[in-house]
């Protein structure tokens, strides 16, 4: 399939979804490890909504539970209370019917497969019937038309995200979750795969979740930024970043922004 059909397809499903019932809903949600004296409180008393189709970071220190918040959502780790809801599902029933899918920090390609090969696994893995994006216009989508043969191996740390993010794609999920997934890279091939990013985040319609430890990074992508506080973690700020999309880099010179990256900093130094 073609980059516009898959476009226009992508577009009708967000269209006919219900704009007002949040993705993601949380209440009340902990999540303890361990028992006894050793047990750590990871989250504590998160309760946020996520609009659907929107695009939010999170921000936070080191520890304060923003992986664990997304694996909770992901069904990778239980909730101790509280509720989680993913479009109105538990994170099982959301696990099961493939509403969302995860990107990690590193990217988790099989070595011995190539890009395409590597992007067609979700569909292998889990069984066919599901309707699903064509691994070669994903791979186009996110710039790696050409490299469709080429071995992890062969490309560059961002080659090899953007291959991560197109399997992510290829289900179709609802819902993307990344946990740092520019992290590991230099700052030019971040900027690039930020900007990148909000295009395929604006084509597909997808509700994003995007974890950083980048200030700028979270109020260039975030339609919010949701700040977490530490020890326990919990919800200092839900932030509307009140910037017009689309979205360029030169954005981040402009004194609105410099503006937000300095509220942010100011809640992180709360935290
Ligand atoms: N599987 C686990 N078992 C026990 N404790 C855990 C587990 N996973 C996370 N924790 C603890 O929960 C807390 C939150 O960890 P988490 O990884 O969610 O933080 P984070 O905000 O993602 O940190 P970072 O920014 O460093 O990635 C930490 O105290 C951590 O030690
Ligand atoms: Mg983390």
């Amino acid at each position: 399939m073609a980059v516009a059909a898959l476009e226009k397809e992508s577009a009708e499903m967000a269209s006919a979804a219900n704009p007002h019932k949040p993705a993601v809903s949380i209440k009340g949600l902990d999540v303890t490890f361990g028992g006894g004296e050793g047990a750590v409180t990871a989250l504590s008393g998160i309760s946020v909504d996520i609009p659907q189709g929107s695009l939010v970071t999170m921000l936070g220190p080191s520890g304060c539970g923003k992986s664990t918040l997304l694996r909770a959502i992901a069904d990778l780790v239980p909730a101790s209370a509280g509720e989680i809801a993913v479009l109105g599902r538990t994170p099982e029933q959301a696990r099961k019917e493939r509403n969302f899918s995860f990107v990690f920090q590193d990217s988790t390609l099989l070595p011995w497969r190539s890009a395409i090969d590597n992007v067609r696994l979700p569909l292998e893995v889990g069984g066919g019937g599901k309707a699903h994006a064509e691994p070669e216009a994903l791979l186009e989508l996110v710039g790696l038309k050409g490299r469709e043969k080429a071995l992890p191996a062969e490309l560059s740390g961002g080659m090899r995200q953007r291959v991560s993010i197109a399997r992510a794609l290829v289900t179709k999920p609802k819902i993307l979750l990344m946990d740092e997934p520019f992290g590991a890279l230099d700052e030019i091939t971040r900027d690039k795969l930020n900007e990148e990013l909000l295009r395929i985040w604006q084509e597909t319609g997808t509700t994003v979740m995007f974890v950083t430890h980048s200030i700028p990074e979270a109020a260039f992508l975030g339609q919010y930024v949701l700040v977490l506080a530490s020890h326990p973690g919990r919800v200092k700020e839900f932030m509307p970043i009140d910037l017009p999309y689309p979205r360029k880099l030169k954005l981040r010179d402009t004194i609105e922004f410099v503006r937000i990256t300095a509220h942010l900093r100011q809640l992180l130094e709360e935290c």
